[in-house]
């Protein structure tokens, strides 16, 4: 996701939100999110006890060389990694390495792919072993923020609507959402106009048309909202430790609604529910 500072810079994210012609854009998203779909669906058979964070970023990366497809993240302001996998009370860009998975790890993974052209970014949510219930509920809740933000996203409805629909959900439920880190336009480009922020007033923001491309990828605490970048310049983590959850697709509006491009072709949407 962007970092809100950074993409605030006006080099970087001024200027009119792209929209995309139906036909085109629409298939070629369609196919390069198939491919960040299908490669979390392959990863649902790999996560377990004892495996380490970088084996799953090794797989990721061959997963996405056997589709034709190469890791958008791989060189992306200097990160080296296909994936990123945030644990626990890692909001988000945790990195990829021998941190070995344990029982009760509740697991974020991150992946983002370009293929001919077009980003697919998506990521969910995995439970390890024996998952504590408030943690599995984080998830949950997590799950249900982001859908509903989907479900807000139509032409005429605006920012600010897709924002509170997530917002309103996930403090109802005794949940925080970050607010540093948001999601995206993106298409031929990974990180582009406008910014998804998954707090918001209704009526408020930018009003969305039929061919605007973004993602939705809200990040939900137990404890409070804050969050600090650790020194490795990446991994974002709760500043009171508390569990932290995110899931994220990559969507179109369309004349009458919105198409999601990073379901999941073999229905493992919410991996997390598959926990023992
Ligand atoms: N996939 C992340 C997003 O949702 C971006 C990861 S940052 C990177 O936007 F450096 F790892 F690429
Ligand atoms: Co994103
Ligand atoms: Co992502």
């Amino acid at each position: 996701m962007n970092y809100v500072q950074a993409v605030a810079a006006p080099e970087r994210n001024i200027g009119r939100i792209k929209l995309h012609d139906r036909q085109d854009a629409f298939a070629g998203m369609r196919a390069a999110g198939r491919i960040a779909a299908g490669c979390l669906d392959m990863l649902a058979g790999e996560v377990r006890e004892g495996v380490a964070t970088g084996r799953l970023d090794d797989l990721a990366r061959q997963y996405l060389f056997d589709h034709g497809a190469v890791p958008a993240c791989v060189f992306y302001r200097g990160y080296r990694h296909t994936v990123c996998t945030s644990l626990n009370h890692v909001v988000c860009h945790g990195i990829p390495g021998e941190r070995v998975l344990r029982s009760g790890d509740i697991l974020n993974i991150d992946v983002t792919c370009v293929f001919d052209g077009w980003h697919g970014d998506t990521s969910r949510m995995y439970g390890v072993g024996d998952v504590p219930r408030k943690a599995q509920r984080l998830m949950d809740v997590t799950y249900e923020a982001l859908m509903r933000g989907i479900a807000a996203v139509k032409p005429g409805a605006t920012l600010g609507d897709l924002g509170h629909a997530i917002q309103s959900y996930a403090e109802s439920e005794r949940t925080s959402v970050v607010r540093e880190f948001c999601g995206h336009g993106l298409g031929r480009v990974f990180h582009d106009a406008p910014n998804i922020l998954h707090f918001g007033k209704p009526g408020q923001g930018e009003e969305l048309k039929p061919g605007m491309l973004f993602t939705i990828e809200p990040m939900l605490n137990l404890g409070s909202p804050a969050v600090k970048v650790l020194n490795d310049g990446w991994t974002a983590v709760t500043k009171d430790k508390s569990l932290s959850a995110q899931y994220e697709h990559s969507v179109g509006v369309t004349e009458d609604g919105v198409e999601i491009f990073t379901q999941s072709p073999a229905g493992l949407d919410r991996p997390h529910a598959l926990a023992d």
